[in-house]
């Protein structure tokens, strides 16, 4: 039974507050966690409550969902079963009693929902992935326990760095038929590798809010151009072994119906081209949000074009929403969805949308956020829906490798029953 309920204010990975809980059990566990934050967020996502007193952390702080915590869900969640998730979500949902959360504040809803499945993990002595998995039953994309691809954003750009790279991420997916961290080893050497390609190129080689490089280049073409490079520097065949992915996070350069980028303005059909032609002259394996999050019938076309050849993600599209995803099936929009916890604000909702998601053959990509902390829990959620991909960021910056390391350190319990199927 829960004991106590307790919030505080702590600072993610740029220096922004957000909401840290601790949850202890009658049993005396205690159970801690973290919310993330996005920068280039979709705007149907649940609200993330902050207090916008300007002169006080820029605005940003989150004391009025610590204290909605504190005075509203603390006092209803004391002496209930923390095994019992699904009435504890609902009850906060009822609490709430708003569409986006915003009364109580997603922010504040995740980080206690996060709690009361560590600490049934712990009352259990399980580790977390296997307690989701076993206990609370999330929707497995797989029977086998699988260890996920990472989705490793080697160059930042967009709202995540401050260079002219319109397409957010460059990133690389190591798919070797190896193991777990032999793959993360491809991913992490390939990093080093690019380094150097960026240095003999005098291109700057400092890095973006996602631990990726961040250099300003002549065009999108070059970044992938110097990823392949990279890759095979470090004794690594494209396509073959390493494949590349891109988070176009269009919605940020959509204006006035264009798409405006690399100094173009492109109309929907234009951008659909753009790809077709990038797919055709490089490995790709997913594009996510390669068009803006309401030009709905642009998805269409695109999923026809490309829709057997890559992953296309919804992630602005369909901010883990378990509606908005069932209007996307239904209207054949992407064949993929990037799933955030913080962008529906609970677990048993986040599960919802991967059910559907699964029962309708779309991959999903369990992602961190650009604005993170050391808190590793989608580690474990990738590994307990058996996901096959996970995506958490570059090898550098400790925000990103927490959860690289958890995965590490999962394979290494699993020993030989954790699989790694490559890219399903
Ligand atoms: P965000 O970006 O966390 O800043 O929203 C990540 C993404 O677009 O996938
Ligand atoms: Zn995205």
């Amino acid at each position: 039974k829960i004991k106590s309920i307790t919030p505080r204010q702590i600072l993610d990975s740029r220096g922004n507050p957000t909401v840290e809980v601790d949850l202890v059990t009658e049993n005396g566990f205690m159970a801690r966690a973290a919310v993330p934050s996005g920068a280039s967020t979709g705007s149907k996502e649940a609200l993330e409550l902050r207090d916008g007193d300007k002169s006080y952390y820029l605005g940003k702080s989150v004391k009025k969902a610590l204290s909605n915590i504190t005075e509203y869900i603390a006092p209803k969640l004391i002496g209930m079963n923390v095994f019992d998730l699904k009435a504890i979500d609902a009850l906060m949902l009822e609490i709430d009693g708003t569409e986006n959360k915003e009364k109580l504040g997603a922010n504040a809803i995740l980080a206690v929902s996060m709690c009361v499945a560590r600490a049934g993990a712990l009352e259990l002595g399980k580790p977390l992935w296997q307690y989701l998995r076993e206990d609370l039953k999330v929707p497995t994309a797989s029977n086998k326990t699988r260890l996920p691809a990472p989705l490793m954003n080697i160059i930042n750009g967009g709202e995540h760095a401050s260079n002219n790279l319109d397409i957010q991420e460059f990133m690389i997916v190591p798919h070797m038929d190896k193991s777990f961290s032999e793959n993360l080893r491809a991913g992490v050497e390939t990093f080093h590798s690019l380094k150097k390609v960026l240095t003999e190129k005098n291109y700057s080689t400092n890095v973006g809010d996602e631990g990726g490089f961040a250099p300003s280049l002549s065009s999108h073409e070059e970044a992938l151009d110097l990823i392949l490079v990279a890759i095979e520097k470090a004794g690594y065949t494209p396509g073959k072994d390493i494949s590349i992915s891109l988070d176009s996070a269009a919605s940020e350069f959509y204006k006035d119906g264009k798409y405006k980028m690399q100094g173009k303005e492109l109309s929907s059909s234009d951008m659909v081209d753009y790809y077709s032609n990038l797919v055709s002259k490089y490995p790709i394996y997913s594009i996510e949000d390669g068009l803006d999050e309401a030009d709905y019938d642009g998805w269409v076309s695109l999923t026809e074009k490309l829709g057997e050849k890559i992953l296309l993600v919804g992630d602005d599209l369909f901010v883990t929403n378990k509606k908005i995803l069932a209007e996307g099936i239904e209207k054949k929009q992407a064949n993929s969805i990037l799933v955030k916890i913080n962008q529906i604000g609970s677990l048993t909702e986040t599960f919802e949308t991967l059910k559907l998601a699964f029962d309708n053959n779309f991959q999903a990509i369990i992602s961190h956020r650009s604005g993170e902390t050391s808190d590793a829990f989608i580690a474990d959620l990738a590994v307990a829906t058996s996901s096959g991909l996970i995506k958490t960021g570059s090898a550098s910056r400790s925000d990103r490798l927490a959860k690289y390391n958890q995965l590490l350190r999962i394979e290494e319990a699993l020993g030989s029953n954790a699989a790694f199927d490559g890219l399903i």
